[in-house]
């Protein structure tokens, strides 16, 4: 039938019809759904996604995203009446993904999407603008996918594309709540700042929003293991250790996985590896069946900017809101010893009562849980110093507010086109405000033991990098040092007493003096520039990264994939040559020194789906009066404002694919002249002609994830991504 000869109202009717299902993401359609090859009760639904959704190097790679769901109390004995539907994406390394090591990304909160580290951070793919104001995908030069098959998860439930059931409901853009059942927006706010999706059931008029996710991260890494065993098995060619032993350039080990975190991950991190350890033992031991799990083996956790402990890294808030190295002075002196003062008055006495009164680990002992939750907020007067004071805490070379990292990849993940090319079954939201509410109302921040459990994972063997981007506030380099030497003290007799190691010639000494003598030597990142400086001793590493802020790779993607690859390839961070890591030692000064200053403020934009973080105020009033216009998620007083990319940008979208990646030279990106090779890790063979300071190009400035408000006060530590 040719539609032209219809009547003009039914034309209409048509042209009406997608319209309203606009408002909520496609049904999802997959290739595979499966059972679980090892526990009949969980399924997995996936597929490969539509070419052209995320532009890798090379079409050769391949992707897989979708979901395995768990029935409700899979995790027993945690009350976990709700299923739990995981969201991931998966993607090939760029090079013999049959043999490549496997990584899982997982980014923090409590409550953010690891989407937001898959496009923004590590990915293989970040969203361009177009020409025509679309957006499309384009590869990104150091993905990790350029050294390791990568994992993403969104997780713990309901964060991300992650749900419990699907529910249609209504979200507001100023707030981040959820209402359900959809409402029309309030007529007094303009309508784009309330919309219409699907999502979990987390909602304002959901009395059982507390109830259906994660409130722990002892509950969240169980989830997690349910997780991993269904998806090795189901992906058992990317298990390394199911698949003919891969060896690394440094040893005869078999490949293990890599787990990488950041942010708050410097607590699923350490929690998720040691539940993944003990399992491994329960099942060596016979107490779980091994015709039915899977031991889950780590070769390396790297710890980005992450929040491992506040008993240790709260000091150093107030410590580097005066002595950062910008000579950025946030507070005065007096107002730095007066917070110090706080820390060792109220915060540090607060911590240690929780900790004393804390026996459990799922959130059930009432009096921990209000200990804990209380010594939150008597720290986060500390926590929250850049932000009380107008700084950016994620980058405390800008002020807030920032407009980087874009929010455009918000945008792209809410495209209907973009959801059915993945398979999502609810709207994209970058951090779930419900699922931060439950980590606070059982203090999980404050909660400890994560120093012993990474000493015992170096125990173990598996190497520990803790990576810190030297201007991000919300959890500083100082901190992150702080919690290497506390890792290292902790291991006095460990691998040998130190007396022993002092006499015996050749007997490497303890982590604790081993560490402590190591130098930190420069991260030659290539043959011109010096990224960061590290002190390494085994398999415990400590990087500042210079001039990087908290999503260190945004910031500074050179080095953070030069660290990355050297740390999963087990060689010298430094250099990346091959060494023995056994009784290794970095060489150089006592300390990292470096200081820098800071670069130009970048140019605003307003962001809708970020407008806490990214807005200036005069556009937050007059987008509440109602004024103005919205253009590709962004926000514009008058249309004067609209500039779209000069130059037309190559980019992929959904079923229509970058012509240009498979021959495996790159386009080069409209805002590049160079190009840079597609693979390959850098060996440094000499010292760099300038040494000190990281790449001085397009260092973008900071980035509003501030998100979210909480009680009217901004929690400065819980809000991480
Ligand atoms: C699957 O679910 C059934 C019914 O709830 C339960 O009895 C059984 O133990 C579960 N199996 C596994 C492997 O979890
Ligand atoms: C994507 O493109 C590659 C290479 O052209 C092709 O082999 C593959 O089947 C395509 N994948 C999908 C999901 O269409
Ligand atoms: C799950 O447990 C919570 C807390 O006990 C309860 O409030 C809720 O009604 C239960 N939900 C279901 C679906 O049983
Ligand atoms: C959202 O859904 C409600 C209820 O169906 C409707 O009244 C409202 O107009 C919708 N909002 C938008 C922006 O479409
Ligand atoms: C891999 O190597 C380990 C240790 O050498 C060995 O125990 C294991 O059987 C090997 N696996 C395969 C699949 O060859
Ligand atoms: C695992 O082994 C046990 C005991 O031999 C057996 O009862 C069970 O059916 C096996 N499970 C699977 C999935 O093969
Ligand atoms: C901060 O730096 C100043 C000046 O260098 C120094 O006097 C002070 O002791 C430092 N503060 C702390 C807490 O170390
Ligand atoms: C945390 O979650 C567990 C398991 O669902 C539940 O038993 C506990 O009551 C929760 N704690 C709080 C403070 O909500
Ligand atoms: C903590 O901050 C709150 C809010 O800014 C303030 O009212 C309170 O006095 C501060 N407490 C201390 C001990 O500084
Ligand atoms: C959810 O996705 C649909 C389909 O793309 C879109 O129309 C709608 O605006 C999205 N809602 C939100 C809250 O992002
Ligand atoms: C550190 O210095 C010692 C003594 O000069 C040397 O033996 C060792 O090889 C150096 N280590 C590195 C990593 O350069
Ligand atoms: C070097 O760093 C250590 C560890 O943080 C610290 O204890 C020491 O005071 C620092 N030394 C200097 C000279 O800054």
């Amino acid at each position: 039938m040719n539609l032209l000869c219809l009547p003009p109202a039914l034309l209409a009717f048509i042209a009406a019809l997608p319209l309203a299902h606009a408002q909520y993401p496609p049904p999802a359609s997959y290739q595979n759904i499966l059972t679980s090859p090892v526990n009949p009760n969980v399924s997995v639904a996936y597929k490969q996604p539509t070419n052209g959704t995320c532009t890798t190097a090379f079409t050769t790679q391949k992707q897989y995203t979708g979901y395995i769901s768990i029935p409700p109390y899979t995790l027993a004995p945690i009350q976990q009446n709700y299923s739990i539907n995981t969201f991931f994406w998966f993607i090939e390394a760029r090079q013999t993904p049959e043999t490549a090591p496997l990584t899982i990304w997982l980014n923090g909160g409590p409550g953010s999407s690891s989407m937001f580290g898959l496009f923004n951070e590590v990915g293989p793919c970040e969203v361009v603008q177009m020409a025509d104001g679309r957006y499309g995908t384009q590869m990104r030069t150091f993905g990790w996918d350029r050294a390791s098959n990568i994992l993403f998860i969104d997780q713990p439930n309901q964060v991300g594309f992650s749900y419990d059931s699907t529910t249609n409901a209504s979200l507001d853009l100023f707030t981040n709540e959820i209402f359900e059942p959809p409402t029309p927006p309030d007529s007094q706010l303009p309508s784009f700042m309330y919309l219409n999706g699907t999502f979990g059931t987390a909602s304002e008029n959901d009395s059982r929003t507390y109830a259906t996710t994660a409130n722990t991260t002892q509950i969240a890494a169980r989830a997690t293991w349910h997780f991993l065993q269904t998806w090795l098995s189901t992906f058992s060619q990317y298990n390394p250790s199911t698949r003919p032993n891969v060896t690394t350039t440094s040893s005869s080990e078999p490949a293990g996985i890599n787990l990488f975190t950041e942010s708050y991950g410097g607590k699923y991190g350490p929690v998720f590896a040691t539940y993944f350890e003990d399992q491994n033992t329960a099942i060596a031991n016979g107490q779980l069946p091994s015709n039915s799990t899977l031991p889950i083996r780590l070769q390396s956790l790297g710890i980005m900017n992450g929040l491992v402990d506040d008993l240790i890294q709260d000091y150093y808030f107030p410590y580097y809101a005066y002595n950062n190295t910008y000579g950025i002075e946030i507070i005065s002196q007096t107002d730095q010893l007066n917070a110090l003062n706080l820390f060792s008055n109220q915060c540090q006495p607060a911590i240690q009562s929780c900790r004393m009164a804390n026996q459990d680990l799922f959130g059930d002992n009432e009096q921990a849980n209000q200990l804990c939750e209380a010594a939150q907020w008597t720290c986060n007067n500390l926590t929250s110093i850049a932000t009380a004071h107008g700084y950016f805490p994620y980058d405390i070379r800008q002020k807030s507010p920032s407009p980087d990292p874009s929010a455009a990849y918000q945008e792209y993940l809410n495209q209907e086109d973009v959801l059915s090319a993945i398979g999502a079954r609810v709207n994209y939201t970058e951090s779930s405000p419900y699922v931060q509410q439950d980590f606070i109302s059982t203090g999980d921040s404050i909660r400890g033991g994560l120093i012993e459990d990474i000493a015992d994972l170096l125990k173990l063997g598996v190497r520990v990098a803790l990576i810190y981007g030297d201007a991000d506030f919300l959890v500083n380099w100082y901190g992150g040092q702080a919690i290497a030497y506390a890792v290292a003290n902790s291991l006095p007799n460990y691998p040998f007493p130190t007396s022993v190691a002092a006499s015996g010639a050749g007997i490497p000494p303890s982590y604790a003096s081993g560490f402590a003598n190591a130098g930190f030597a420069e991260i030659v990142v290539n043959d011109s520039y010096v990224g960061g400086a590290v002190k390494q001793y085994g398999n415990l590493s400590f990087s500042r990264v210079y001039d990087a802020g908290h999503f260190i790779p945004y910031y500074q993607p050179e080095t953070a994939f030069q660290i990355f690859a050297r740390v999963i390839m087990g060689t010298d961070l430094s250099t990346a040559a091959d060494v023995d890591l056994s009784s290794f030692a970095s060489n150089g000064t006592a300390n990292a020194t470096y200081t820098a200053s800071a670069p130009p403020a970048p140019s605003p934009t307003c962001w809708v789906r970020n407008w806490n973080g990214s807005c200036s105020t005069s556009d937050t009033e007059a987008m509440q009066n109602g004024e103005g216009l919205i253009k590709y998620g962004m926000y514009v007083q008058n249309s004067d404002s609209i500039t779209l990319p000069s130059t037309s940008v190559n980019a992929g979208i959904p079923g229509s694919p970058m012509s240009t990646t498979s021959s495996g030279s790159r386009e080069a990106k409209a805002s590049e002249t160079t190009t840079t090779p597609l693979t390959g890790v850098y060996t440094a063979t000499g010292t760099p002609t300038s040494s000190g300071g990281a790449a001085p190009t397009a260092v973008p400035g900071l980035d509003g994830r501030v998100g979210m408000i909480l009680s009217g006060a901004l929690l400065g530590a819980a809000v991480m991504i």
